[in-house]
C-alpha cells in the first residue's frame, strides 16, 4: 500500500480533529502516519512517502510561526504528492495567504506541485461558536475532504486564488511572532480557582508552563495556542491582553455532528452583521467544486 504523512501543529486539537478525518478518508488507498510538532519533534526523513500534507491553523492570517520554524529544516523531495490542511474560524478570503512561507519552502526544494485545502472549524479565542453554527461548518468540511481525496486519488492540484493584498495583509499581521513572547508576561493563574491538575504544565507543546513553590508559572516563549487557557478544567488561566477574548472549554464535536435536531437550523441564513456574511459565499464555493467531482464521477 502507499504511504501518507500528515505533518500538522495544533493548538487546540482543531486541526487534529481534521488530520484524523483526512486519515480516515484516504486509509482504504493510504497507509497513513501522523505527526503532530511538538517542542522536541526532530526533522523526519520524507523520502519513504507517496503522499505528504502539511497542516496548522490560521493565526493572524498567517501559519504559525512555530510550524514553519519547523518546516525550515524540512528537505522536501521532489517527486512526491503534496497538499496543505489548514483551518480557520472565519472564511475570509484574506486567509487565502496565509501558507505563503511554505510555498516558498516547497518551492525552494523544486516542489511546484501541490494543492491546499482551507476548512472551517469554531474559533479557539475571540468568541464561542453556537453548536448550530459548527454542524454547518462541518457540513461544508464533509463536502471538502471528499474533494481533498478526489484530488488525491486522481492527483489532481487544487489552489486557493490569492493576490497582492491578501498577501499584504499577511505580511504585515505576521504578528504572532511577538505576540506571543510580549503577552506570556501577562499571563497569570487564579490561585482560588486553580485545583493543581497539573494539566496546562503537561499539555502545553513547548514547556512553556512550569510549577515553582507550588504555583503555576509561565516562561516567555509562548505560542499563543490557547491550549491550557482552552483546557483548564477551573477556567483559572487568564491570557494577558487576550483575556476578553478567551474561550474556555471544549466543543463535543462527536455530540455536534451527531445532534439531528441542528440539520435544518440555517444558522448563517439568520444571522446579521458583517462576520457571517462571508460563509454563504464559501459554502457556495464548497458546493461547487463537491458538485463537480460528484459529477466527474458519474
Ligand atoms: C493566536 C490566534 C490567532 C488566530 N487568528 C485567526 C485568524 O487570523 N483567522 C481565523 O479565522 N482564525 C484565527 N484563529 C482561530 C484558529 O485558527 C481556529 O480556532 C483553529 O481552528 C484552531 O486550531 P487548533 O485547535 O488546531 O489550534 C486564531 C487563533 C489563535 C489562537
Ligand atoms: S489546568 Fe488549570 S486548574 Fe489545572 S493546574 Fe493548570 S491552571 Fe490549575
Ligand atoms: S503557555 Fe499556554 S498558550 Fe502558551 S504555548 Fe503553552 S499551552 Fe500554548
Amino acid at each position: 500500500m502507499k504511504k501518507a504523512i500528515l505533518i500538522y501543529y495544533t493548538g487546540t486539537y482543531n486541526t487534529r480533529y481534521i488530520a484524523e478525518k483526512i486519515k480516515e478518508k484516504i486509509s482504504d488507498s493510504y497507509d497513513v502516519d501522523h505527526l503532530e510538532i511538538d517542542l522536541h519533534t526532530p526533522a523526519v526523513d520524507l523520502s519513504s512517502y507517496d503522499l505528504i500534507g502539511l497542516g496548522y491553523p490560521i493565526y493572524a492570517f498567517n501559519a504559525p510561526s512555530f510550524f514553519l520554524n519547523y518546516l525550515k529544516k524540512m528537505k522536501f523531495p521532489k517527486d512526491k504528492q503534496y497538499f496543505i490542511f489548514k483551518n480557520s474560524g472565519e472564511s475570509f478570503a484574506l486567509n487565502n495567504a496565509s501558507s505563503r512561507k511554505i510555498i516558498k519552502y516547497l518551492k525552494k526544494n523544486n516542489v511546484n506541485r501541490f494543492s491546499e485545502y482551507h476548512f472551517l472549524m469554531p474559533y479557539n479565542i475571540h468568541f464561542r461558536y453556537d453548536d448550530a453554527f459548527i454542524y454547518e461548518l462541518f457540513e461544508a468540511d464533509r463536502k471538502l475532504l471528499e474533494v481533498l481525496k478526489h484530488d488525491i486519488l486522481n492527483d489532481d492540484v487544487r489552489h486557493l486564488k490569492s493576490n497582492f493584498l491578501y498577501d499584504l495583509v499577511s505580511r504585515i499581521l505576521r504578528i504572532q511572532t511577538f505576540g506571543g513572547y510580549l503577552n506570556s508576561y501577562f499571563y497569570r493563574v487564579e490561585d482560588t480557582k486553580c485545583i493543581k491538575c497539573g494539566l496546562c504544565v503537561k499539555k502545553c507543546p513547548v514547556e512553556n508552563i512550569y510549577y515553582k513553590n507550588g504555583k503555576i508559572k509561565f516562561r516567555h516563549h509562548c505560542l499563543m495556542c490557547m491550549r491550557c487557557s482552552f483546557y483548564c478544567p477551573k477556567d483559572a488561566i487568564s491570557i494577558g491582553m487576550l483575556q476578553k477574548w478567551k474561550v474556555n472549554g471544549a466543543y463535543d464535536f462527536e455530540k455536534i455532528c451527531s445532534a439531528s435536531n441542528l440539520k435544518d437550523s440555517k444558522y448563517v441564513e439568520k444571522q446579521q452583521g458583517f462576520f457571517f456574511k462571508c460563509y454563504p459565499k464559501t459554502f457556495a464555493e464548497i458546493d461547487k467544486m463537491y458538485n463537480q467531482i460528484q459529477n466527474k464521477s458519474k
